[in-house]
């Protein structure tokens, strides 16, 4: 007989936790955990094959573990003057902010996000043994520069998550509450951009308040926009002495050989792999505009995402949306859903199946 995890001797901070569990349900239409639905364009898939076949046939020798090639192009990719010096990177941007929370966070310290937010923040800081402390948001979910600054003040956290735009609510953040926040805080200021090429092009990123504040991190990923969820890459802009501070908690050789070669292949066509972007974004504005129609109530989004309200039984019709072959989430906002924007024909799928529910209302 196998035993339970009350039979092991677990940290006692650990019992009773629930993993990350979105679930992976093999559906014709899959748009429940914000993917890039498009795959890699095959001009590139080709490219990263050639790299990775090089990079191959020295596998028998550890990676470089300072990943100076791909910081390099990361660094150029990011603009704004970076250098390398400033850039990090792990295998999703989920390891970058653990790395952070292993460097800042930990035993007897505390991280902070406004709620609702992206379920791992909480996950990733207990599983360093730090406590999670929750903000709250206006009912639209925004949250003002004023208010941001004096919950973080009361606060005290080590560590403060600004997810900008807002998984899962697709909120858009504007700077004057990331220089407020950061002004209100001596500790680490994480803005955590996973989504931000699906912002408006003129919408400027949080790169630009990096000079000046050496507390400041912002993290990015290739998952979303890249189209590269599968190769697990995220990385981060900060002060080199950030940088160096990770360099004490990440694993040696943590970025394997192929991983670097297949991004740093990837980077080289960076406008191609992006060029879905814009399509995406319409589909996103479809959703928003067909779920009003239908009597839901789209939340303003900069992300590939949308979150609707007025669903007075989100788990009926996930259900229902489920036996239809469309898989979405359930982020756990009473009478809400979110719904990732897909391919054109993946899209209408989703809108005509909602239309062919009846709500329930
Ligand atoms: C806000 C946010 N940050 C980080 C991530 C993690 O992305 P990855 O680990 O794939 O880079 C996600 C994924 O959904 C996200 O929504």
């Amino acid at each position: 007989m196998s035993a339970t995890l009350d039979d092991l001797p677990i940290r006692d901070d650990l019992r009773g936790q629930v993993p990350y569990g979105a679930p992976q349900a093999p559906l014709p239409v899959a748009l429940n955990v914000n993917e890039n639905t498009h795959p890699v364009p095959p001009e590139v898939a080709d490219d990263i094959l050639d790299a990775v076949a090089i990079a191959l046939r020295e596998v028998n020798r550890y990676p470089d573990r300072e990943f100076t090639d791909l910081r390099e192009h990361l660094a150029d990719y990011l603009g704004h003057g970076l250098v390398r010096e400033q850039v990090w990177a792990a295998n999703g941007s989920n390891e970058v902010l653990q790395h952070l929370l292993q460097a800042f966070a930990g035993p007897g310290r505390s991280a902070f996000g406004f709620a609702p937010t992206y379920s791992m923040y909480p996950l990733l800081t207990r599983g360093t043994g730090a406590e999670w402390r929750a903000g709250t948001r206006a009912h639209d979910f925004t949250v003002s520069a004023e208010s941001a600054a004096a919950q973080v003040a009361e606060a005290e956290p080590d560590v403060v998550f600004l997810c900008a735009p807002n998984n899962p609510t697709g909120t858009p953040l504007p700077l004057d509450v990331i220089e407020a926040v950061y002004a209100a805080t001596r500790g680490i200021v994480i803005v955590d951009e996973a989504y931000v090429e699906f912002a408006p092009h003129e919408a400027p990123s949080a790169v630009t308040l990096l000079p000046d504040r050496p507390r400041l991190v912002v993290s990015r990923t290739m998952s979303k926009a890249f189209a590269f969820a599968g190769a697990r890459v995220g990385y981060l802009a900060a002060d080199p002495a950030v940088i160096d501070a990770l360099r004490l908690v990440r694993l040696p050789y943590h970025l394997s050989a192929l991983t670097q070669a297949a991004a740093t292949a990837a980077l080289q066509h960076a406008p191609t792999m992006l060029r879905m972007v814009d399509d995406i974004v319409a589909q996103r504005d479809r959703i928003s505009a067909t779920v009003s129609a239908l009597g839901y109530q789209p939340y303003a989004s900069w992300t590939n995402f949308v979150l609707f309200g007025d669903v007075p039984d989100p788990a009926r019709t996930w259900q229902a949306l489920y036996d239809r072959g469309v898989l979405i989430r359930d982020v756990g906002i009473p009478h809400h859903l979110r719904v990732t924007a897909g391919t054109e024909q993946e899209t209408t799928a989703f809108l005509d199946a909602l239309a062919s529910i009846d709500s329930g209302a």
